[in-house]
């Protein structure tokens, strides 16, 4: 009950923004969170501590993807600093360009169970649904039951495992796929796997394909 109580007055003071300027203060503030996170071994996609200037230009590739409207990272900030991040973006434009992968999502490690990584996704998705996005996606370890229950939480489902994807050093670890279905046009027409129409090919006699992984597991 008082965790309770301290995670709805945390979630009532955190505070969601878009990066929208990249100045000493943010990186500062960043690269104290993703330091922590990479720190205790968070699989964020930097095997080792980044440098402050190394977040400087990480944020700088975030904010000129922002102003093509297609990318956007969002800073949740508690009090005077930021304690939580995580990022959209969109495939570049064309058949595949209104799916959007959201990436990057942490806590800081002292800022945990308190629902700011929900905020995050929350913030993510509509940011991504204000952008149009149809089909969201990311990966996460295969390892990593607490990320994947966020992401339950949100939504999301399982929709693949690329085997062996995650290399750290010797040790190799599964990428869970997962996906949410956002909207799709009234008008859309949907073919899923089905054979026949625009980019189909046909089989030469005798062949067959496999149709796992399929999508019966989605709904
Ligand atoms: C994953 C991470 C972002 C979760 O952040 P968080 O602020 O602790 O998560 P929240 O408090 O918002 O949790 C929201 C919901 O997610 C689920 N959840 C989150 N962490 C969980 C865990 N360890 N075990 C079970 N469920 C969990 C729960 O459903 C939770 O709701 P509840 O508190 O009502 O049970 C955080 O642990 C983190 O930064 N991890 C390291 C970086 C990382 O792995 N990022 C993901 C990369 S793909």
């Amino acid at each position: 009950m008082v965790l309770r109580d301290t995670w709805w007055v945390r979630k009532q003071v955190a505070q969601m923004h878009w990066l929208d300027r990249v100045d000493d203060q943010t990186i500062l503030e960043v690269h104290r969170v993703v330091s922590a996170v990479v720190e205790i071994g968070g699989a964020v996609g930097w095997l080792q501590t980044p440098t402050r200037a190394g977040i400087g230009q990480w944020l700088g590739g975030w904010h000129a993807a922002a102003t093509t409207g297609r990318a956007g990272l969002a800073l949740c900030r508690v009090g005077d600093q930021i304690e939580a991040l995580g990022g959209w973006r969109a495939e570049p434009e064309g058949a595949l360009g209104h799916v959007v992968e959201l990436t990057k999502i942490m806590v800081h490690p002292d800022a945990r169970g308190q629902g700011l990584g929900r905020l995050v996704v929350d913030a993510l998705i509509d940011g991504a649904d204000n952008f149009g996005a149809e089909l969201l996606t990311l990966g996460v370890r295969g390892n990593n039951y607490g990320a994947r229950a966020l992401y339950e939480a949100c939504g999301f489902e399982t929709w693949g495992v690329l085997p062996n994807a995650a290399a750290v050093g010797d040790d190799r670890f599964d990428v869970v796929r997962m996906c949410r279905q956002l909207r799709l046009p009234t008008n859309a027409v949907i073919h899923g796997s089905t054979a026949g129409g625009m980019g189909g090919s046909s089989l030469r006699s005798g062949q067959c394909v496999s149709l796992r992984p399929d999508r019966s597991g989605l709904s």
